[in-house]
């Protein structure tokens, strides 16, 4: 059985990992940067890219060395080309690159955002297509319709923010530690999520856009009109009750606002699955939410364990295993920092 080393560095993650044919993950090493980052908010490009390039080679020694599998004993090699941070990724590329012409191995670069897209048929293989699939991270909201593995057309992306940056910038203003998605997460838990009003983005009649920057306002209006200041460096263990409220509030609308569009998207799609990728998908109650709404629509839903939602070289090295564009010449793959894609007319049925 063929087996692929996928390569991960298109933001703040370094990751490698060995999937074989059958998508077993036979290893999946990782390091993170968040200390790196936190001390600023959010990822600095400069320094995520240094960081990878002292983090790569060992990630890479340990995903072969976990797996047993020395380099040459691999068939291919899949790495991130794109999108991301351009620094970051040229990192990832040309160390493959290297692994590639030094092995002879075959080379294929990976969407990043696909590889988000089909990573939950990693654990669950036999999830049906049509799919519609969300993706929801730190820099990506979107919602696809797949007819099957290869093919992919977008339904809807974000205006402005991401549902993760949302969430992230939220947290930055209240002072909490980055990043904020799973502070917010956790803390929600301790607050009333009907204690402070936030309405739902609207969007022209027909569309399915996403919009987070809205939200985002609203809580700085409700900061400034009620005068609550957050407390400089908080306890955790000790936060002013309303703004576990506000978080909770606030996490609440940004996932039912993620939910009303898959749900109005599987009306009118009729897709047999509905899964979802990205880091925002670790959330609670988004994850409840949606398996609410796939026995709702009787529809089957599936997600990644957390650790295949969050940025992870697994889900590269399988998305490798279905591409067919495995470069002829290494050198000639580049990075994109951005994708284009297709989408789907808005007043489709
Ligand atoms: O996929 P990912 O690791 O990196 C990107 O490609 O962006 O996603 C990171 C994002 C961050 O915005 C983080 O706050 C969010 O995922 N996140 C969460 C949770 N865990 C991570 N958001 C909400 N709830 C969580 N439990
Ligand atoms: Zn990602």
């Amino acid at each position: 059985m063929i087996r692929v080393l996928g390569i991960e560095t298109s933001c703040d993650d370094t990751s490698a990992a060995v999937v074989s044919g059958d998508g077993e993950v036979l290893s999946c090493a990782m390091a993170s940067q968040t200390s790196v980052h936190a001390p600023y908010g959010g990822v600095v490009p400069e320094l995520a890219s240094r960081q990878h390039l002292r983090d790569l080679p060992r990630v890479v020694d340990r995903a072969l060395a976990e797996a047993g599998a020395p380099l040459e004993s691999l068939d291919r090699i899949a790495v991130t080309a794109g999108p991301g941070l351009l620094g970051s990724l040229l990192v990832g590329l040309s160390y493959a690159k290297a692994l590639a012409l030094g092995s002879g191995l075959p080379l294929a670069g990976v969407n990043h955002v696909e590889a988000h897209l089909r990573s939950p048929w990693l654990e669950h293989p036999h999830l049906k297509y049509p799919s519609l699939a969300l993706v929801v991270s730190g820099g990506h909201s979107h919602l696809f319709l797949s007819r099957d593995m290869k093919g992919v057309r977008l339904v809807a992306a974000t205006r402005d923010d991401a549902a993760g940056e949302a969430l992230d910038k939220l947290a930055k203003r209240l002072n909490l530690p980055y990043p904020g998605g799973p502070i917010i997460d956790a803390l929600s838990a301790r607050g009333d999520p009907k204690a402070f009003a936030f309405s739902l983005p609207r969007m022209a009649a027909g569309s399915l856009d996403y919009s987070f920057s809205g939200l985002k306002t609203a809580a700085l209006h409700h900061l400034r009109t009620r005068g609550l200041e957050p407390p400089p460096s908080p306890d955790l263990e000790d936060l002013p009750q309303w703004l576990l409220d506000l978080v909770a509030s606030y996490q609440k609308r940004v996932v039912d606002h993620l939910i009303q569009r898959m749900r109005a998207a599987a009306l009118r799609h009729r897709p047999a699955s509905l899964v979802m990728a990205g880091g925002v998908a670790c959330n609670g109650l988004l994850r409840r939410r949606l398996t609410a709404l796939g026995e709702d629509l009787g529809i089957e839903t599936a997600f990644p364990s957390p650790r295949f939602c969050t940025d992870n070289a697994a889900m590269v090295a399988f998305r490798g295993l279905a591409s067919e564009e495995y470069a002829p010449a290494p050198s000639l793959l580049d990075a994109f920092p951005s994708a284009k894609w297709t989408r789907i007319a808005e007043t489709a049925h």
